[in-house]
């Protein structure tokens, strides 16, 4: 069917006009924040290009009249989905979770010891908060987890969670980060492929969500794990979230960024902590 395969290989280069592949970056960082450069038309052309021969579709302008004509109810979320870039594995920045289960909990539930919260912002496909899971399924004697723990993790991408909620990893994504015997300890074997373990997965509860909405539905947390996804957005979105996830913070609540991700220029109401050769921020 030539008319619905979208011209992927174009010689001169020119199949996507300029202008809409301009409407479609603004369309994209109005819904999601995140930013495309001048020069990714090969990625959005690659991205969507399942999703345009699915619904017969020449074109992005054509894919863009079409999500503001609101006949296909479902695209935009499609689109959203395929653009998003879900690179994650198990334990990524090892020095962060030492961090976690040898400081930040124990300070933490010295404070509070019935209830903990913690956020995975960016979860992708349930790597970081199960990851979570199993560094406070390692705390030390005596410290104890609450029997109120809960991980909320939360993605704007359907398919990350729907694999996420699955638990089961196979190949690659079942072996980056992580060593045969912490496999052996978190995970169960399922066929080939390997499925993390009910008291893990327990504490993990996932939802859908776009960090451009509102926090409100979701409550407070004690730490809040916010990596690799504030390097998509601009400048001012990205201040704009992490003021919202300060509101959402217990008093000296923690927030941990990925390891190239800072808050310098972006907020003053978090001082930077050091410790298990980890960076990450407390709320003042
Ligand atoms: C590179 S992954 C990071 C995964 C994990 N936090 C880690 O560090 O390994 C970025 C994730 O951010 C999600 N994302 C992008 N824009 C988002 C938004 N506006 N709201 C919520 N999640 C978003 C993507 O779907 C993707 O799963």
């Amino acid at each position: 069917m030539a008319s619905a395969t979208w011209r992927l290989n174009d010689d001169r280069g020119n199949a996507m006009e300029e202008r809409d592949y301009h409407r479609f970056r603004d369309f994209l960082e109005r819904a999601s924040g995140i930013v495309l450069g001048e020069q990714r038309q090969y990625l959005v052309r690659s991205r969507l290009a399942p999703i345009m021969k699915e619904h017969g579709i020449d074109g992005l302008g054509l894919l863009m009249e079409r999500m503001e004509s609101g006949r296909s109810p479902g695209l935009k979320g499609l689109v959203i989905d395929a653009m998003t870039t879900n690179e994650t594995s198990w334990f990524r920045d090892p020095a962060q979770f030492i961090a976690l289960r040898e400081q930040v909990l124990p300070e933490v539930l010295a404070k509070q010891s019935t209830r903990l919260r913690v956020w995975s912002a960016a979860c992708s496909s349930g790597q970081e908060p199960y990851t979570l899971s199993m560094a406070m399924q390692d705390l030390r004697a005596p410290l104890r987890l609450p029997a109120m723990t809960e991980i909320v993790a939360t993605d704007i991408a359907p398919t990350m969670l729907r694999f996420a909620t699955q638990a089961e990893y196979c190949g690659q994504s079942a072996q980056r980060g992580i060593t045969e015997e912490q496999r052996r300890r978190y995970f169960e074997p399922v066929q080939d492929c390997w499925r993390v373990r009910p008291e893990i997965r327990a504490r993990v509860r996932f939802r859908e969500m776009n960090l451009l909405d509102s926090f409100a539905a979701l409550g407070r947390f004690d730490i809040i794990f916010c990596r690799n996804v504030l390097i998509y957005f601009s400048a001012d979105v990205k201040t704009r979230i992490v003021q919202r996830m300060a509101d959402v913070l217990t008093p000296q609540g923690y927030l941990f960024l990925g390891a190239s991700e800072s808050l310098s220029g972006v907020s003053d109401r978090f001082e930077m902590q050091r410790g298990n050769g980890a960076i990450f921020y407390r709320l003042k």
